[in-house]
């Protein structure tokens, strides 16, 4: 009997596992039967935008946080897959922060090209998990949405692929109830023009706040005021976008600040972050975590410690991205088809333990990136994935971080060299400020919506 794998989400860290297996096949080993159950109707989990917020037509929590006008917040030259470039997929080098479109059209033409779209159930959110400890065997219930029937079936291994970046952490502050205008988490942003003309709150100092602040200024919003809990980003903003101590409470429209400072708001934007949620899962199966860079309980951030047939991908907090998540699947595949002997459960809490207490040492982005950067080179060196020169990606990341200090607002019209193809990559032809068009089509520059665009106006 060949064995069963079902993957829990089919976003860019369950494409990989599909993309892992399937480059074993391609190479003539037997695999395993794959089952990937994906709650959306296609794949590309966040960056498959919806405009819904909320529940969707099903009455299903929706997945997306991506909003209109998203680019990239980092350089594609540091997510590049190794085994398909920008320039395979494109047919040639693209500028380094692409929107949302171009990026979700990437992640797909790697696994388009292949046979792993009949291992998908599309529409079918994952309900439970079991683990059944006298046969060794997990039940995996889904739901069929489209036929409305719930099924269970047996599988030998788990992959956990739903994402962490979905479902919201949402505070309170005093007098939320007596607020005049629209209080939303991130989660729920579609469209900055909404926020055109008004004053807007935001809470929280990450990279939402930084984005959704960014875009509403772009966008025209009267003013932004970002108020932070533990410090302010201290970025050199634009005039009319300022940075208060944290909300205190909301008298109708006014926010009081806990410097004693008042304003005035239309909307507040909670970029208070997200939670790990697996609704679907016992609690011996089930991360609890924050979003940090060592999440406990996972063997190489993947082996769940106390089941090792249970995997997770992606549940870091993320610098890496599409790489990572593409060595964490080749060596999950290579756990489940016998080519890694896992060690000791002892000896794998110590491996998990060490690594937390360098994470928890951690001072500043660039020792983060460091870290994160060892832990690619560390499962790249155990696995056949593609190798890829980690400290270069490293010092991408710190160029980023650098231009970022430089200018807020200007960063993204910044290039990179392609760690993979050795190319400096082009200039785009609008600077980030003007763009105002975040279509596959305007950043390319194209004709039409073919697969192989020609770059004309990109020099
Ligand atoms: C607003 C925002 C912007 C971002 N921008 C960038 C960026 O510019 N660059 C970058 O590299 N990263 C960015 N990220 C980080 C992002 O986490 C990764 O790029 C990537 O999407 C993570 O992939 P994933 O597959 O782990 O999770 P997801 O992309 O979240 O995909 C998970 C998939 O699982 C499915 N799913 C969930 N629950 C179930 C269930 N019960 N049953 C079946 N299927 C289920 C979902 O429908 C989804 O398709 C951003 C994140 C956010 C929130
Ligand atoms: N364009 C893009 O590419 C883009 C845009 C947006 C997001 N993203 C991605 O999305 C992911 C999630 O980012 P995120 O910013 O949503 O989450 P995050 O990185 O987890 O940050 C959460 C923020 O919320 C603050 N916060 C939490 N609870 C709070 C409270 N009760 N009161 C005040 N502040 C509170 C935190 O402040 P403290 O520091 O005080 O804890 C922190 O600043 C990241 O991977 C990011 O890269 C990308």
């Amino acid at each position: 009997m060949r064995k069963r794998v079902a993957i829990i989400g089919a976003g860019p860290s369950g494409l990989a596992q599909l993309r892992a297996f399937e480059s074993a096949k391609a190479q003539g080993a037997e695999i395993p039967e794959i089952v990937c159950f994906e709650k959306q109707e296609d794949w590309g989990g966040l960056w498959n935008y919806t405009w819904r917020t909320g529940l969707d037509e099903f009455g299903e929590p929706v997945h997306c946080s991506m909003y209109r006008y998203l680019w990239s917040n980092g350089p594609k030259e540091c997510l590049e897959f190794a085994d398909y470039t920008f320039e395979e997929h494109f047919g040639k080098a693209i500028p380094s922060y692409p929107p949302r479109a171009v990026l979700w059209d990437y992640i797909k033409g790697r696994v388009e090209k292949t046979e792993v779209r009949d291992w998908c159930r599309f529409r079918h959110p994952v309900r439970a998990v079991t683990y059944n400890k006298q046969d060794g065997k997990f039940t995996v219930t889904a739901k069929d949405l489209l036929k409305q029937n719930e099924y269970s079936e047996v599988f030998d291994h788990v992959v956990v692929a739903n994402g962490h970046f979905s479902t919201p952490s949402v505070p309170y502050f005093e007098g939320f109830g007596t607020f005049n205008g629209r209080i939303l988490h991130s989660h729920d942003f579609r469209d900055a023009v909404e926020f055109k003309d008004k004053d807007v709150l935001i809470i929280g100092t990450s990279y939402s706040a930084e984005d959704i602040g960014s875009q509403c200024w772009k966008y025209g919003s009267k003013s932004v005021t970002v108020s932070y809990r533990t410090r302010p980003m201290g970025f050199n903003f634009p005039s009319n976008w300022m940075e208060v101590p944290l909300l205190q409470k909301v008298e109708n429209k006014t926010c009081t600040f806990k410097d004693g400072s008042t304003k005035d708001v239309d909307a507040i934007i909670l970029c208070t972050g997200y939670l790990h949620n697996f609704p679907f899962l016992p609690d011996e199966l089930r991360l609890e975590t924050a979003n940090r860079l060592w999440p406990l309980g996972l063997y190489k951030g993947v082996v769940w410690e106390a089941n090792p047939n249970f995997f997770y991908l992606g549940m870091q907090d993320q610098f890496y991205t599409f790489n990572m998540f593409d060595v964490q699947a080749w060596y999950v595949r290579d756990v489940i088809m016998g080519r890694i002997k896992l060690p000791s459960v002892d000896e794998m809490n110590q491996d998990s333990m060490a690594w937390r207490q360098r994470e928890e040492k951690l001072e500043g982005a660039t020792n983060q990136i460091y870290f994160q950067g060892d832990y690619v080179k560390e499962l790249l060196a155990a696995t056949d994935y593609p190798s890829f020169d980690v400290d270069a990606v490293n010092k991408t990341f710190i160029e980023w971080e650098h231009d970022k200090q430089q200018d807020i607002m200007g960063y993204r019209n910044n290039t990179y060299r392609s760690v993979q193809t050795g190319n400096l990559q082009p200039k785009h032809h609008t600077s980030w400020v003007e763009a105002m068009d975040d279509s596959l089509e305007s950043y390319l520059g194209v004709q039409s919506e073919s697969r192989k665009p020609v770059l004309t106006n990109i020099p």
